[in-house]
């Protein structure tokens, strides 16, 4: 049996839960303590402590009671004191304003269910957020006991009963700016804004908002913290020696992610990652006086389209990765929560399915193209998405018995994978041509034509297009279908994660070079290229009034791809180019108010639905200019070529007698020379 509960209360300031598609259960002083009893009475082997602060600031309190630990699956006790479904309340500490230097949390016995490893940290130098916010829900079989306040001396203190310990103050750390001397007025401007984006948590920050246009009525869901969008304010904090936020919000999600979700009668697999979530303040038991915070997490139920955000959870380990390589602080990835969290996500990448191939199959609009553009299938972002994370994990993953399975089934993946794309979706001048001059409806396992492409189907627009120099990745490939749209996104990351080629990565920057004024134009840079008009666009989109030609996500401008630019430039060697689009950026993104993105052929305009104080924008700029002033921090975050991928690659065709280039040796000499490099 798998039982919890938590509780999170505070009459003052409110407190802090995580809800998911139910109504807020209601706790009161009284319900708490009669939890407290029961919780105690179900648990015959922990113990619980309840910590209760007098002033103003009432309740501090928990209990958690978790016998058998998988996070997934947390339920209260006694059904009277929650409808049937699993609820899962984090609490907020919030105590006074006597700041401890640290507050030491400590598990009782830390285990691991699946290893019973004891990787959960009770660090003492921990900062106080995910000590109480997580370990507290999630990872320890028993309760965590609040110990105490650590001294300056380093002695651990008993906090005294209605002392004041005040634990919000890691937004302070934000504003006591480290790297922030030296800036530019335009980079003074974004840090502030930056700032002003976070949002937070039980009063620690946990994100940034989507965007804080204040002129605008409709805030939609641009006051959401989202996953993908906080990525650039992470790197942005991370390059400026600010981790807290970052660490905060890899294990808020973390917490979301073990979330039950539904759309109308269906669940949707364990492990997804949501878009975003919001953290609302509302009152608490109808109450005008107290309050508590409810963190509200999206899978897609309320998005526009309902689509699952296939990217969240690969961003989520891509900048698990980030925050080990830019702080040194592996302890997080090794925490069992977090090696949990990656598990969950790469099952739900991993299993099998109807699939022939080793590219994730998703449905349209599953990543920063969040609306219908005719995507569906495999598109090329989530593949190099797919494929960078699986590299973090390899990286990350802790191999023990649990995990040496899956360990070997990314390794394979990952191998597969880029003999795929860099087989199958690379084009430049030499294979236009041949597509040009292939045969069709061929039968046989040595298909030159694998996907029975049509040559008729290489749009003109390609022909004149195409440069001698360089090539790219397509947007897709199905049966008798390449989508030959350009896509940045995918492009860039395939070069910062090595799935190309050096030869294909150097390529990808030659033609961007090249096509200078159609991918990087007024305004960098160009999401796709180039736009859907006429009646593909009103076939694909669906009639999408905002995505017409040249806006939005069809063909616009979206300055927030300006760090993937740069970090990929800076792997190449090619800062100058990165330098060159910044220095554009730089000139027009604080007069426009740092829009979301741009609209027209070579991004003139401000997009005509465009937000304004688009966090992305702001954090992708601030990120590109701290990666060409550090291009040694820039290199933590890409990868070059790892031959072993490539040897298990040519050790799987050699197996199966696959691929055009069968029966080559299996050696790291063959990996080397075969096409592939
Ligand atoms: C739009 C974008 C999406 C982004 C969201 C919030 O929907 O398409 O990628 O995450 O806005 O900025």
């Amino acid at each position: 049996m798998t039982t919890g509960s938590y509780i999170g209360i505070s009459t003052m300031k409110p407190c802090c839960r995580i809800i998911s598609g139910f109504s807020p259960i209601k706790f009161t002083d009284s319900t708490i303590m009669g939890i407290l009893s029961r919780s105690c009475y179900h648990s015959s082997i922990h113990s619980h402590r309840y910590y209760k602060c007098s002033n103003n600031t009432k309740i501090v309190g928990y209990i958690h009671d978790v016998t058998s630990l998988n996070r997934r699956d947390f339920s209260v006790i006694d059904s009277n004191w929650a409808q049937s479904r699993n609820f899962s309340t984090s609490f907020c500490v919030n105590i006074g304003s006597v700041r401890p230097r640290v507050v030491s949390l400590i598990p009782n016995v830390a285990s691991d269910f699946r290893n019973e490893s004891t990787s959960v940290d009770s660090n003492v130098n921990d900062k106080s957020f995910e000590n109480i916010y997580i370990q507290s829900g999630l990872i320890a079989k028993n309760p965590l006991v609040f110990e105490g306040i650590e001294t300056d001396q380093g002695k651990l203190e008993e906090v005294p009963d209605g002392s004041n310990v005040n634990l919000d103050d890691n937004l302070n750390d934000l504003s006591e700016n480290k790297a922030e001397r030296e800036l530019s007025e335009i980079e003074k401007e974004a840090w502030k804004l930056l700032r002003g984006a976070v949002v937070t948590y039980c009063g620690n920050p946990v994100g940034t908002v989507a965007a804080n246009d204040s002129a605008e009525k409709q805030p939609l869901n641009y006051d959401q913290v989202f996953i993908r969008d906080f990525v650039p304010s992470a790197l942005a904090f991370l390059l400026n020696g600010e981790e807290d936020i970052v660490k905060n919000f890899l294990l808020h999600t973390l917490q979301l992610q073990s979330w039950e979700k539904t759309v109308d009668c269906y669940s949707p697999g364990q492990g997804l990652m949501p878009a975003s979530f919001k953290v609302r303040t509302v009152p608490l038991d109808g109450s005008n006086d107290a309050f508590e915070e409810v963190s509200d997490p999206d899978f897609g139920e309320s998005a526009i389209g309902r689509v699952a955000p296939v990217d969240s959870g690969l961003w989520w380990i891509i900048l698990l990765r980030a925050y080990g390589k830019l702080t040194g602080d592996y302890s997080l990835q090794e925490r069992v929560d977090v090696q949990t969290g990656i598990r969950l996500i790469l099952k739900l990448c991993l299993t099998d399915g109807f699939d022939m191939f080793p590219s994730l199959l998703v449905t349209d609009g599953s990543c920063m193209i969040d609306r219908r553009m005719g995507i569906h299938g495999h598109p090329l972002e989530i593949q190099t998405l797919f494929y960078s994370a699986l590299r973090c994990s390899r990286e990350m993953l802790i191999v023990n018995d649990t995990t040496r399975n899956l360990v070997a089934a990314v390794s394979n993946r990952l191998s597969a994978l880029s003999f795929h794309m860099r087989e199958y979706y690379w084009v430049d001048m030499k294979k236009i041509n041949e597509i040009y001059r292939y045969k069709t409806e061929e039968y046989s396992t040595d298909a030159v034509n694998k996907f029975n492409i049509y040559p008729e189907q290489i749009p003109s627009w390609l022909v004149d297009w195409i440069s001698e120099e360089g090539g790219y990745f397509i947007g897709n490939l199905q049966p008798a279908h390449m989508d030959f749209r350009f896509f940045t996104l995918g492009n860039l990351w395939a070069i910062v994660s090595s799935l190309g080629t050096t030869r294909q990565n150097e390529g990808i920057l030659n033609l961007i070079d090249a096509k200078w004024d159609d991918i990087i134009g007024q305004m960098p840079l160009k999401i796709c290229y180039p736009a859907l008009e006429g009646e593909e666009w009103r076939i694909i989109t669906g009639c999408d009034p905002k995505n017409t030609p040249w806006s939005y996500h069809n063909g616009g401008s979206w300055p927030t791809l300006l760090w993937q630019f740069t970090l990929a430039c800076i792997k190449m060697g090619r800062s100058d180019l990165a330098q060159k689009a910044v220095d554009l950026a730089e000139k027009r993104l604080c007069i426009d108010k740092w829009p979301e993105y741009y609209d027209t052929r070579n991004g003139k305009f401000i997009g005509k639905q465009s937000r304004l104080t688009q966090t992305w924008t702001i954090a992708g700029f601030l990120t590109s200019k701290m990666l060409l002033k550090n291009p040694e921090k820039a290199s933590l975050l890409f990868w070059e070529e790892d031959f072993e991928i490539l040897h298990n690659c040519v050790c799987m065709l050699n197996k199966t007698g696959g691929g055009s280039s069968s029966r080559r040796k299996c050696s790291r000499f063959a990996a080397r020379s075969k096409v592939l490099v």
